[in-house]
């Protein structure tokens, strides 16, 4: 009988390294033989520590479960009664998991993430063996037919991208994967590569045979030391089993990866930033044109794509570019992942099809505020992103709609405030998270934003409102036509938003 308890980042801040311990300490001494597997997350964090058995019946699971808990399940004899407190049912009795259109995440928490054979036995590594068949265009063409825009934020046409690649002759192209998720509020890719590595790394391998590339990067932050352990193991056995290398399945065709660890910058994020990074230089800026992928990691033409978009790549050889262009909205195809954080009862990753309404994330999915108050303001697309007020939250999360109402969906980050919220404090985080994390190459941004904070200081303190509103305007102003890159450019976007959709807060204080 197998036991999962998961091995993901959060899971295991909520205690599950501890539970698992537990686990196997009570079965020894309970003389019960389990096979504790340590798999990555659901992403219903708020049933996290979930554990999960699994007997003839198929898998049950049990959460949020604690130490104390451990020697009481067992005591409800084993595999647990299904009407312990804590027993959930089946995966498909849990509205919040059952109702989700996963796609992307089908396999996270259901699989041992570094066992090739688990991964095989639900659909994986048949998207590289359809690539390996296949001409290099028409692999692009297939990723161009399934509608795929890129997941960081910026949702450009993923077979555009690769064309491009693809057509600029080179000695050495690269596929570098940008796993640096710096927005507040986000965690797909942590999770993605934390409990379904491999496809990750299958779709990195697809967008090599795609564009001619032989060496992948994976950007990772260094403030995912799982994600680190998980892709490690990953790529040493995708090696070994011929998955990765010189003869990928024995075709002759090679393709290898490399994970690299960035150092904690934000702005390493930017593509860009993070190519300056990768060469071993500080993570500053570069002017485009030229784009990356045509001079992009040490000159050469790279693809530089989300965690998301890459492994996403995977599921559309594999399943078809239809199964995934006939969902989502508009030209918004495929599924979103939204990620569900702040003031919330239920947390946790969300996968729907694309134009599925907000409100349905907040209210069915995330079942109101944890505190209990109302709802006031909900922050989507990172730090970057806007604050809407309840009047847009029936807004459906499409990139069309989104656009209307001057919001962005970037990488799918949503992060909820109750009514205590002072909005004012807000937009000064905004101001006060473009100072720290500046790569300082452009005034506006550098400087800007210190100033930014002053102004928001002084109308905070209730000083000269109106014109310290007027200042903070012209500065937004500046920074929009004055920044290089996205960080200055769009840190008025949460800051504007704030002050049009809760001015009370700046001009009642
Ligand atoms: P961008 O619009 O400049 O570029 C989008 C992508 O398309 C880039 O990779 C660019 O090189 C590529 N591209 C454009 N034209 C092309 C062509 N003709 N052929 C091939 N490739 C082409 O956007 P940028 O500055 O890369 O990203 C900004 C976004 O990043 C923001 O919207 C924000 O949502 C997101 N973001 C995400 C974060 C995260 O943690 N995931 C953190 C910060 C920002
Ligand atoms: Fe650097 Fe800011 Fe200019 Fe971007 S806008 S290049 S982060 S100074």
């Amino acid at each position: 009988i197998r036991v999962f308890v998961p091995r993901d980042t959060t899971a295991a801040a909520l205690g599950a390294d501890r539970v698992a311990a537990a686990i196997v300490a009570e079965a020894a001494r309970s003389g019960i033989p389990i096979e504790l597997v340590r798999n990555g997350s659901r992403g219903a964090f708020w049933l996290e520590p979930l554990v999960e058995v699994e007997d003839g019946r198929g898998r049950r699971l049990f959460g949020p479960v604690n130490v104390e808990d451990v020697p009481g399940l067992f005591a409800s004899g084993f595999p647990f009664d299904c009407d312990h407190p804590l027993a959930q049912g089946a995966p498909d009795d849990v509205e919040w998991l059952a109702t989700q259109q996963r796609v992307t995440f089908a396999r996270a928490g259901v699989i041992d993430p570094v066992s090739i054979r688990d991964y095989m036995a639900h659909g994986g590594f048949k998207g590289l063996e359809a690539a390996l068949g296949m001409a290099p265009q028409a692999i692009v063409d297939v990723i161009k037919a399934s509608g795929l825009r890129g997941r960081g934020g910026a949702a450009f046409p993923t077979g555009i991208k690769w064309q491009t690649v693809l057509d600029t002759p080179a000695a050495q192209k690269y596929i570098a994967c940008n796993a640096d998720e710096g927005d507040s509020g986000t965690f797909a890719d942590r999770l993605l590569m934390e409990a379904d590595p491999y496809q990750l790394l299958e779709g990195m391998a697809i967008a090599g045979l795609a564009t001619g590339a032989t060496l992948g990067l994976i950007y990772l932050r260094s403030e995912y030391p799982r994600a680190r352990d998980v892709l490690e193991q990953a790529i040493a056995l995708a090696r070994a089993g011929g998955y990765l290398g010189d003869d990928l399945l024995g075709s002759g065709k090679a393709f290898d990866i490399e994970l690299r660890l960035g150092a904690n910058a934000y702005i390493c994020g930017e593509e860009t930033s993070m190519l300056n990074s990768l060469e071993g230089r500080r993570g500053l800026v570069r002017f485009k044109p030229p784009l990356p992928a045509i001079k992009g990691l040490f000159g050469q033409p790279t693809v530089i794509n989300n965690v998301l978009t890459l492994a996403a790549a995977s599921t559309i050889l594999s399943d078809g570019a239809g199964a995934y262009a006939g969902l989502g909205a508009g030209d918004s195809k495929g599924t979103l992942t939204v990620q569900l954080s702040g003031n919330i009862a239920r947390g946790g990753l969300v996968e729907v099809p694309f134009g599925t309404p907000l409100s349905t994330l907040l209210r069915e999915y995330g079942g109101g505020t944890a505190s209990g108050r109302a709802m006031r303001a909900v922050m989507v697309g990172g730090p970057l992103g806007t604050y809407l007020p309840e009047s847009l939250w029936d807004t459906p999360l499409d990139y069309a709609s989104f656009a209307d109402v001057g919001g962005m969906l970037g990488h799918g980050g949503v992060v909820v405030f109750d009514d205590t919220v002072d909005m004012a404090r807000q937009a000064r985080f905004a101001m006060a998270f473009c100072a720290l994390e500046s790569c300082g190459k452009c005034t506006p941004c550098r400087v800007g934003s210190v100033r930014g904070v002053e102004v928001l200081d002084k109308i905070i303190g209730n000083n000269d409102i109106e014109n310290n509103i007027k200042v903070l305007n012209d500065l937004c102003d500046t920074l929009v036509d004055g920044s290089l890159c996205a960080m200055g450019g769009l840190t008025p976007h949460p800051v504007r938003s704030a002050l049009s959709h809760f001015p009370e807060d700046f001009r009642d204080r």
